[in-house]
């Protein structure tokens, strides 16, 4: 396994190396803007395509080019097939485990039928290397073997963590048909600046919202159910290191994917003391019924990140959840 310096194909634009050409899919949304930022920051020329169903207009950098269509598209097949690509980074997704249960078709046709419409594009284009938004929240399932290694028993209850499951199957298909270099990257709770704290918000940024209003806090059941929380930021960079990996050995689909988290359980009780703590807030906390559905507990191991991308989690919670809350206030989320 290895670390590649530079791409050798780089492109001299004027006086300015361009370090290649990246396609990030879902670059108005959360995640996804901060990985189009990463990568604008290393030098690459970066194209967003989002169709902006819960992204927005505003978190998509300056200095990228904006595609507003469908990954599921003809628009966006050709985009694929007549630019080369040096990696296609795809964050677009439906993302709501609800909503997969309700139309598991309609979240088969976006994550799945999407990522082919995506991978047929870049095997005509030519674009060799895919980076691709996982969850390690979701293809593990439930298990009290925690934190939960890449080679875990895989066992999605939902047909979102099946759709996200059956993409890394179609990616170690197309690594092994095409030779293209697929990554997957497992994510737990991503939180951070630009996450939407409506809907069906990730807790930080529900949290920091009610804050923000003067509102109490609602902890669903009895407030001891985990998760694993990783800043975007750290995410973001886990991006930049895996679009840079490759391997000789790409023989099962855990072999090309690695887990983004803390491998640290926060309850949501913590979590809640800890944004108080964090921010100086003085709102109370009240408890409402258990949510059917939800995973008891959840962390991933991370070793494998740490040994083979060189990457670790470099923003502790307290400091994530300050930044968080401060870009809530400013943005009056
Ligand atoms: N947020 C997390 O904690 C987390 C955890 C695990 C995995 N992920 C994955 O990371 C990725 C990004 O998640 P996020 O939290 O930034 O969500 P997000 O909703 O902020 O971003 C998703 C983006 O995809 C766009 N999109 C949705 N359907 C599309 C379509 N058919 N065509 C084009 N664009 C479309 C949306 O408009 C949005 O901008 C998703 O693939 C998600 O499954 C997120």
């Amino acid at each position: 396994m290895h670390q590649e310096g530079t791409f050798a194909f780089g492109v001299v634009f004027g006086a300015t190396a361009m370090k290649g050409r990246a396609l990030v899919t879902g670059g108005a949304g959360f995640i996804g803007s901060h990985v189009a930022d990463h990568y604008l920051e290393a030098g690459y020329d970066v194209t967003i395509v989002d169709d902006l169903s819960s992204g927005r207009e505003e978190n998509i950098p300056r200095a990228a080019e904006f595609v507003h269509a469908d990954i599921g598209s003809s628009e966006v097949r050709r985009l694929l097939e007549r630019t080369r690509f040096d990696v296609l980074n795809h964050h677009a997704a439906q993302m709501d485990v609800r909503v997969s249960v309700e139309d598991p078709s309609f979240d088969a046709r976006v994550n799945i039928l999407g990522l082919l419409n995506l991978l047929e594009g870049a095997r005509a284009g030519g674009t060799k290397r895919v980076v691709f938004a996982s969850s390690g929240g979701v293809v593990y399932g439930e298990s009290d073997d925690l934190p939960h290694v890449e080679h875990a028993r895989k066992l999605p209850v939902s047909p979102y963590g099946v759709s996200k499951l059956t993409s890394e199957y179609y990616l170690a298909a197309y690594t092994q048909l095409y030779g293209m270099q697929c990554v997957a990257l497992r994510y737990a709770n991503v939180y951070g600046p630009r996450q939407n704290p409506h809907g069906e918000a990730g807790v930080v940024a529900i949290f920091c919202s009610r804050i923000n209003r003067g509102q109490q806090l609602t902890v669903f059941g009895d407030g001891g159910q985990t998760r694993d929380y990783v800043f975007v930021r750290d995410v973001a960079r886990a991006n930049m290191l895996a679009t840079k990996w490759w391997t000789d050995n790409p023989a099962t689909i855990d072999a090309t994917a690695f887990n983004i988290g803390t491998a640290t359980e926060t309850s949501v009780n913590e979590l809640a003391q800890a944004l108080i703590g964090a921010v100086g807030a003085a709102v109370s906390i009240m408890h409402a019924p258990e949510r059917a559905g939800e995973l008891r507990r959840s962390a991933v191991a991370i070793e494998r990140a740490g040994r083979d991308l060189d990457w670790k989690p470099e923003t502790a919670l307290g400091e994530g959840l300050k930044q968080t809350y401060e870009w809530i206030r400013e943005n009056g989320a």
